[in-house]
């Protein structure tokens, strides 16, 4: 996958490139970019927002420092990639749009900042617009990691073991329900016990009892078979 960043602080991503399912996806041949918005700004002095019209509390990020930065990148070939507005009044993210983005060859996800994005940046310029949660963060930054480190991890060769993103919360193998519950050694701590069923050597009993588990977690649903 060919995942670019747009953002004002490209230097927050240091971090999320040194963990280990990120490096593994761009070993595995992943190309990631941190495009920054004040580098391509086509308005003096750096600057990329402006007060909003109708008034009101904060600045607007401007809709033509958003489009040269795209114009930059990708000229007008921007063919059939996903571009997605990180926002909180976006499409809430959750496995189902992982997945469906671990499919695209090519992401682009543009951070947003201050109290907003013009409209027509939505409007005109992006494929998506997506929110993490019904809660606002200072910018997109967080989000377009959180975004990007459900996606990268579902690309082979990102994890460790082939099969750990397959059988995980809120994947289609669980319906769509959380994970059951993990054990490993002692057996026994501080008189805590391990369930018996998890050492009787019965796959099907073991495999039973962890879709059980998984379904009490879920909670009740109406469009449970
Ligand atoms: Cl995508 N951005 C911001 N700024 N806040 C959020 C969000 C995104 N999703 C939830 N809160």
């Amino acid at each position: 996958m060919r995942l670019d960043f747009f953002t004002l602080f490209p230097q927050w991503f240091e971090w999320f490139e040194s963990q280990r399912h990120v490096h593994n996806a761009v070993a595995a041949g992943s190309e990631l970019r941190y495009l920054d918005l004040r580098a391509t700004t086509p308005l003096s002095a750096g600057q990329v927002d402006d007060s909003p019209y109708g008034g009101g509390a904060g600045m607007v990020m401007r809709v033509d420092v958003i489009d040269a930065a795209l114009q930059a990148a990708y000229g007008d070939a921007r063919g059939g990639r996903r571009i997605v507005l990180l926002t909180p009044s976006g499409r809430m993210f959750d496995d189902g749009l992982a997945t469906e983005l671990a499919a695209e060859p090519e992401l682009s996800l543009i951070c947003g900042r201050y109290e907003g994005v013009d409209e027509r940046v939505r409007d005109h310029l992006v494929t998506d617009a997506v929110s993490i949660g019904r809660y606002v963060l200072a910018g997109g930054e967080l989000a377009a990691m959180v975004v990007a480190d459900a996606v990268l991890r579902k690309l082979p060769g990102s994890l460790g073991h082939a099969d750990s993103a397959l059988e995980e919360s809120y994947s289609s193998a669980l319906d769509g329900d959380p994970e059951y519950p993990h054990y490993t050694r002692p057996p026994t701590y501080r008189g805590w016990e391990i369930p018996e069923v998890l050492v009787s050597g019965d796959h099907a009993r073991v495999r039973d009892w962890r879709r059980a588990r998984s379904r009490e977690r879920g909670g009740p649903r109406e469009d449970r078979a």
